[in-house]
């Protein structure tokens, strides 16, 4: 047993000496057996490769609609995309906690312009700097807004109102929205039905939607 031993010791020392370098520099990297995987073509990114996409091109844009993970809306997307966006609801349910919370940022993000009573008559706009009439929130044409449409509006901005996505992120941006549809069921807007996972923020009839998108369409070519 002991002499096995020796011996498989003796050949493996053997094998290991005869692997190591014999002195000369070996420049042959040997064989190659799969070389398209060893040596992959590589594709410049953004230039035309021909034959290997329908358009030529390596970096394609996303499938039309693709939502990436993370985001509630679908990159590229168009105001006349209303569909997309309308019908978009807070995914968390909105108790007071998100209220207080959504109080606080929409007044240090939105009430410079909308006002803290959401009438559109806040510091900025009051003083002549700003000279756009932002929206007065209490309107009927905004308490009537979903809550999708204001997500959309926050997200993409609206005409001179800048967006705001860099500031609020996915929950604070319905925080805000869940405080100004609170704020608007107390002045006469429908009743608040955020308080619930999924629950539609606003009764925003078809019939409105179209109208609603035809004027906002106008409103965008001035
Ligand atoms: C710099 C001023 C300014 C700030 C800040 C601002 N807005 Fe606006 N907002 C406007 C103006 C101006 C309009 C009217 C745009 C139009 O209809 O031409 C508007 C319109 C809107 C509308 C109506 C969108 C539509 O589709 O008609 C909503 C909702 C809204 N703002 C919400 C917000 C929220 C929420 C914030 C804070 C995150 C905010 N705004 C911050 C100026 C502002």
């Amino acid at each position: 047993m002991k002499k096995q031993y020796l011996i498989t010791l003796i050949v493996a020392g053997a094998a290991l000496i005869t692997a190591c370098n014999s002195g000369d520099t070996r420049r042959n990297p040997g064989k190659t057996y799969m070389p398209d995987m060893t040596y992959s073509r590589a594709y410049d990114a953004y230039t035309k490769n021909d034959g290997v996409t329908k358009d030529s091109l390596v970096s394609q844009l996303p499938v039309a609609g693709t939502i990436a993970r993370g985001h509630a809306l679908p990159d590229h997307l168009t105001e006349s995309d209303s569909i997309a966006y309308r019908g978009l609801t807070a995914p968390y349910a909105m108790g007071e906690k998100e209220l207080t919370e959504g109080k606080r940022l929409y007044n240090i993000y939105c009430g410079i312009c909308h006002g803290t009573a959401l009438d559109g008559n806040g510091p900025l706009y009051a003083s002549g700097k700003f000279a756009a009439m932002p929206a007065n929130l209490k309107g009927a044409q905004y308490l009537a807004m979903s809550g999708g449409q204001m997500y959309y509006a926050i997200m993409y901005g609206k005409n001179m109102m800048g967006s705001y996505a860099s500031q609020l992120n996915h929950k604070q941006r319905w925080e805000v929205i869940a405080y100004i549809k609170k704020f608007q069921s107390e002045n006469g807007g429908s009743p608040f039905t955020m308080g619930q996972v999924g629950a539609t923020t606003a009764a925003a009839p078809v019939a409105d939607s179209a109208k609603a998108t035809a004027s906002a369409d106008t409103a965008k070519k001035h």
